[in-house]
């Protein structure tokens, strides 16, 4: 018994024991303090420590130096450095400070407070990196560390339906983000595994930052299916959700007012919405509906052609009516996106107006029926045609035999390829050539 209790005992020593060496190295990792800066904001990396009165502040960046600070009180030091030649009140110590790097600044009266953060203004991709704070007070030295990310945030995600090039494809894409961000696909119902996604992401070389396009082609099969594009920022601080829906196209003939449908999905609450109509290559603005005002603004050029009822949009439904559509003016592509924080979701329709109009309805059937008329002669003529061969073959057809075998034969010798490879002379080879080409011309 005593003997299990020590076995007990031994193993829980050993296990807290262990436990703690795991934790040593975590510890000193912990020490560094972790900060994300937004690009083109300011970067606050903070260092605090017991001060002196008599402080020299020392930031450095990957062991380069970014900022020397001394306190107001610290004028001794300030000689024992030998660097600085010049004696002047505190004023003249900050900008020395800032000496290092325009950006880069302490505040003197937080300095004196025991608080040597550092503020980087207008931060980029270069910042990145470990920082060390170095004080030297009069009671000794203080030392932090500070490592630092940074990024830029995604504003925005787009997605669209493309039909440019040879095969139709879905396009999501993204501009100024940093780090390059992960590119998932997704479609509902599941069919994932069909899609390909190529995804670019291209830095630009002044400013570090990215942008990325992720394509993956349309699947054929699958209609009404949802494509969706997930945009995970590097970090993973972030993420942005896109989808888009190819709803199935909507006919109806002119002056018939028909719904062009647009539902928003469960995940967006109270979005943005926009309505445009693409007829070519440049999408025409129809209306927009903002979720803060819940009215809509209408471009002029549709007032009289379009409705949707506002308060519906807030439920989910954004469908657009459109008025006595024209066959010219309202066949195309109509396209709706719902668009909240870090989430948009487009729908697309294919509408065909067609022609039924009271004055072109008397061209038309007239067209088709003087078709009708020549595919029924052609029909007549071609069976008429066929009764007149077969009769006449049934009692010719040793005679008509070797006609077409001596048409054949007259037709082999005068071809100019078979010619060529027998003759040597040069300026015989176009002779037979012109006069094959010429013949048939003649003739015509
Ligand atoms: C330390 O100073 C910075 C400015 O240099 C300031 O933004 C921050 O709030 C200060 N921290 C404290 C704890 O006072």
């Amino acid at each position: 018994m005593s003997l299990k209790r020590t076995g007990v005992w031994l193993l829980l020593f050993f296990f807290v024991g262990s436990a703690m060496q795991d934790k040593t190295p975590e510890y000193h990792n912990c020490q560094d303090t972790h900060v994300t800066c937004v690009i083109a904001e300011d970067c606050i990396l903070p260092c605090s420590f017991q001060p002196s009165g008599h402080d020299a502040v020392r930031w450095f960046r990957q062991e380069v130096a970014v900022l020397s600070f001394l306190s107001a009180g610290s004028e001794e030091e300030k000689e024992d450095d030998g660097e600085d030649k010049e004696e002047d009140e505190g004023d003249e110590d900050e900008e020395r400070g800032q000496h290092y790097d325009d950006r880069a600044s302490v505040s003197p009266e937080q300095v004196a407070r025991g608080n040597a953060t550092l503020v980087l203004r207008e931060c980029g991709p270069k910042d990145r990196g470990r920082y060390r704070c170095h004080v030297t007070t009069l009671a000794g030295v203080h030392e932090s560390h500070v490592l630092v990310k940074v990024e830029a945030p995604l504003h925005s995600l787009h997605m669209e339906l493309s039909r440019l090039s040879g095969f139709e494809e879905i396009k999501c894409s993204a501009r100024h983000v940093y780090p390059a961000p992960h590119v998932t696909w997704e479609t509902d119902p599941p069919a994932s595994q069909l899609l390909r996604p190529i995804t670019r992401k291209l830095a630009d070389k002044q400013t570090g930052m990215y942008e990325v396009e992720s394509r993956v082609r349309r699947l054929r099969h699958h209609p009404e299916i949802t494509y969706i594009c997930k945009v995970t920022s590097s970090y993973g601080t972030q993420s942005w959700t896109a989808s888009l829906r190819e709803r199935a196209e909507v006919s109806g003939p002119e002056g018939r007012d028909i719904s062009i449908p647009c539902h928003a999905p469960d995940d967006l609450h109270d979005p943005f919405l926009s309505w445009t109509f693409t007829q070519g290559q440049d999408p025409a603005h129809i209306l927009t509906y903002d979720r803060q005002s819940r009215s809509s603004s209408m471009s002029p050029l549709w007032e009289d052609h379009v409705q949707m009822d506002a308060y519906r949009v807030p439920l989910g439904d954004g469908s657009l009516r459109l008025l006595d559509p024209d066959h010219q003016q309202h066949t195309g592509v109509y396209t709706c996106v719902y668009s909240a924080p870090y989430r948009t979701h487009t729908e697309e329709t294919e509408v065909t107006i067609s022609h039924v109009a009271d004055k072109r309805s008397s061209l038309e059937p007239s067209h088709w029926w003087i078709v009708a008329v020549v595919i029924t002669l052609l029909v007549i003529a071609l069976a008429a045609m066929l009764t007149y061969f077969k009769v006449k073959g049934s009692f010719s057809t040793p005679r008509k035999q070797p006609e077409p075998s001596t048409e054949m034969h007259s037709v082999k010798v005068s071809t100019p390829e078979e010619m060529i490879p027998g003759e040597r002379s040069p300026l015989t080879v176009p002779n037979y050539g012109g006069d094959t080409t010429d013949s048939p011309s003649k003739d015509a």
